[in-house]
């Protein structure tokens, strides 16, 4: 791959997909497209890059599959869904006892892991949550990411990375050698593909947003702005989940740091968010 080549792709997939390469990565782009190009009977990234310039937009969103990073397993960190069970939805149960609704976006879902794990959360507050709307949402990029996430089949080493035993043997059924996910489980999600990098107002606002692992791969800029438009998508009172090794320090006062909870944030009130202020005036009418 020639360096021009490699900086089209670079400018490409971070126009498109927000992935940020640096100058270096060459080598990934390699090994990720050149299997690519030869599924697609071309000769090499060269004749790939000229197809894609001629006009094909099916070579783009391939591309962009291939360099995407799934990776994902099930109650991934522990700590946030610990979190979700023990303070989060209990306080929702509270604080959403009139409208008797819950909305959960899972942003950037993967294989579909992240948002039956908040599913299986929610299970366990059947009881309370009986007669209430709940929604999950997941949400990805990738096609082919979504497609799996819908039918809920995982091989032995997906259940094995993350999932307690106790949870396995409630909520799959063995087929063959693989495990698929009860019904009931299933639908408690619904999978939509969607781009952080364009409008997402039209989900409608949140009460928790999980969106991990994702943000890493996109540079200051882009974090920032979808740091900003994440801050309109969540309730003055809602949750922000962010991954292990993502934060919004430094990059907006959008959020600030959820007490004592690692990990998740909430709307920053100072800011005003969509319905910061309106909540701020029933509490001083109060
Ligand atoms: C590493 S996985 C993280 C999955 C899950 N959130 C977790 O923490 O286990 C990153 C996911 O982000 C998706 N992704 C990448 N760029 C995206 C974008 N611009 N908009 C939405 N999803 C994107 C990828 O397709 C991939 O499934």
């Amino acid at each position: 791959m020639t360096p021009l080549e490699y900086e089209y792709l670079r400018k490409l997939l971070k126009e498109r997909s927000g992935l940020d390469l640096s100058a270096d990565k060459q080598y990934l782009v390699e090994s990720r497209l050149i299997p690519l190009a030869r599924k697609a009977g071309l000769m090499g990234i060269g004749e790939l890059v000229q197809k894609i310039k001629s006009g094909s937009d099916a070579l783009i969103v391939d591309a962009i599959e291939a360099m995407t990073t799934n990776e994902t397993f099930f109650f991934r960190d522990k700590i946030p869904f610990d979190h979700l069970r023990q303070t989060v939805v209990p306080e929702l149960l509270q604080a959403r006892s009139s409208r008797r609704s819950l909305r959960i976006w899972c942003a950037a879902s993967s294989t579909g892991q992240e948002p039956y794990s908040i599913a299986m959360c929610l299970k366990e507050f059947a009881p309370q949550l009986s007669g209430w709307r709940v929604e999950i949402i997941a949400t990805d990029l990738s096609l082919g990411v979504l497609e799996k996430a819908r039918a809920g089949i995982f091989s032995q080493f997906e259940v094995q990375r993350g999932l307690p035993i106790q949870l396995l043997v409630k909520h799959f059924r063995q087929v063959g050698e693989l495990w698929q996910l009860n019904a009931d489980i299933r639908a408690m999600v619904q999978h939509r593909q969607l781009n952080l990098l364009q409008d997402f107002s039209h989900l409608g606002t949140f009460d928790v947003i999980f969106c991990r692992n994702v943000l890493i791969y996109f540079d200051q800029e882009t974090k920032i702005g979808v740091f900003n438009r994440l801050a309109k998508s969540l309730e003055a009172d809602g949750v922000l989940a962010l991954g292990a090794a993502e934060s919004v320090v430094g990059m907006t006062d959008a959020f600030k740091p959820y007490p004592e909870r690692r990990g998740l944030y909430r709307p920053n009130p100072a800011r005003g968010t969509r319905s910061g202020p309106a909540l701020k005036m029933v509490a001083a009418a109060g």
